[in-house]
């Protein structure tokens, strides 16, 4: 019997989709309903939008997907978190979680706020500047310091070039087997090699320094090289080297991303930048961070920003086992996603969707699978709690400090950036003060 998927649009939508990130999944889902089928070159993908659809995903036994990511980065990242699942997954996430909460995290209040103010000051008066390549410069710094615990210095320097260099050469080429190919070293697979190998070599120098450094230190790789299993087993070098590229990936760019759009959203509804000006007034410039990670009304900005541009729109999985969504059975090998962008849009759950309203986010509280910027369940965003402090302390920081004015005068659309789903042009923006 022909197996049954729910209906959606036809083979060419996903080219549509690819070049005109305007025809979103809003529109798909206003005609075909909740799920609906999306084409890709790897067949369909059966797409959620309804809490009950999303829970049937987020709830399910983490056993039953595998991870989606795993056939793009296999052979690139064959160790990383983003890559594993079943016991293997599970056991790095545990020993990978511990930098990225509690009083660990919290130590980088300090160097979120500096590194925002030093990027900051670096903008001229009076000159536009693109938001993004400045929110991008203070996330990359933060999680290279956070992650390698190099001071600002050429170390710093070398890795971003470097890293910026790596991310460029993820073009869609890569991922496509087929084409993974040397031609002399010019095509992009060739490319990514030598970006990787660049990178391998100075991770492995400061691999060898902090084996034999004096315990102690508290940066992400230092805990990750004496980091042990129940069993006492720590995680191969391959495997450290995988998840240090994971964490620098996942753990800058979104998080960039997230905070140009919330300079947008302030900038271009002054009400909202007024109401976090007066919550922020009372504080002093060089606050305890904690003081400031507790504030009702920068959190709800950062809540509603994070409803309106998720950065990852779509949070898809691979089935290894059966799963039934909306009374239709998917079996092993089926693709299925909870669409985030298009839940963050229902008006039943958010009144007004297209508005930039933060006190939603006070007046009531949204279940994990009614907002689902950080995805969920087994696989729920492992920087979430690190991404908010450091949202928080640079919008803090950034707002404290200078006056912006925003130039983009109509609305901002979306563009494709490595991983996630940005704004087009980065939104142009102006310092007054
Ligand atoms: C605003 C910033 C961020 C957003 C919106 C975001 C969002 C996401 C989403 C949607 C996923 C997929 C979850 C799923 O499949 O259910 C994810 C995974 C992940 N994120 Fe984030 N992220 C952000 C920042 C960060 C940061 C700062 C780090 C690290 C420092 C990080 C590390 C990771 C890792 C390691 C995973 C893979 C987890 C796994 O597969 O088990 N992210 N993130």
């Amino acid at each position: 019997m022909a197996r049954r998927f729910p209906k959606g649009p036809g083979t060419f939508s996903f080219l549509r989709g690819m070049f005109d990130l305007s025809y979103t999944f809003v529109d798909v889902a206003k005609q075909y309903g909740d799920p609906f089928s999306f084409p890709t070159p790897f067949g369909p993908v059966v797409v959620t939008f309804s809490p009950e659809g999303n829970k049937a995903i987020f709830s399910a036994d983490p056993e039953t997907f595998a991870a989606s990511s795993a056939d793009a980065l296999s052979g690139i990242f064959d160790s990383s978190v983003l890559v594993t699942h079943g016991a293997q997954h599970r056991r790095q996430r545990k020993l990978l979680m511990p930098p990225f909460h509690g009083a660990r995290m919290r130590a980088y209040g300090n160097l979120m706020r500096s590194r925002a103010w030093e990027w900051g000051s670096r903008i001229e008066r009076g000159t536009p500047f693109v938001m993004v390549d400045v929110t991008q410069n203070i996330t990359l710094d933060v999680i290279i310091e956070a992650v390698f615990g190099v001071d600002r210095s050429e170390q710093v320097e070398a890795f971003r070039g470097e890293i910026l260099a790596l991310l460029q050469s993820f073009s869609p080429f890569v991922f496509v087997k087929a084409l993974r190919r040397d031609f002399f070293g010019l095509s992009p697979w060739a490319r990514l090699q030598r970006h990787l190998a660049q990178i391998r070599t100075r991770v492995d120098a400061l691999c060898q320094q902090y084996r034999t450094a004096p315990a102690g230190r508290q940066d992400i790789l230092s805990l990750l090289l004496a980091a042990k299993d129940e069993d006492g087993n720590g995680l191969s070098e391959k495997e450290i080297f995988d998840q240090l590229l994971t964490i620098l990936f996942a753990g800058h760019e979104t998080t960039a991303v997230m905070l140009a759009w919330a300079f947008y959203c302030l900038h271009r509804d002054l009400q909202t930048l007024q109401a976090l000006q007066a919550e922020l007034d009372p504080l002093a410039e060089q606050a305890d961070p904690e003081d400031v990670a507790r504030l009702p009304y920068l959190e709800a900005v950062i809540n509603e920003t994070l409803r309106l541009y998720p950065p990852v729109h779509i949070i898809h999985r691979r089935l290894l086992k059966p799963l039934s969504i909306a009374g239709y059975d998917l079996q092993p090998g089926d693709a299925v996603a909870a669409g985030a962008f298009v839940t963050h849009r229902l008006p039943e759950i958010y009144p007004e969707p297209e508005k930039f309203v933060p006190q939603r986010f006070i007046d009531r509280s949204y279940s994990a699978f009614e907002f689902l910027p950080w995805g969920g369940g087994a696989r729920r965003c492992l920087g979430a709690a690190f991404a908010m402090y450091e949202m928080k302390q640079v919008i803090f920081a950034l707002l404290k400090r200078y006056r912006f004015k925003l130039l983009e005068t109509g609305p901002v659309g979306f563009v494709h950036r490595p991983g996630t789903v940005g704004p087009k042009g980065g939104i142009r923006m102006q310092r007054e003060a």
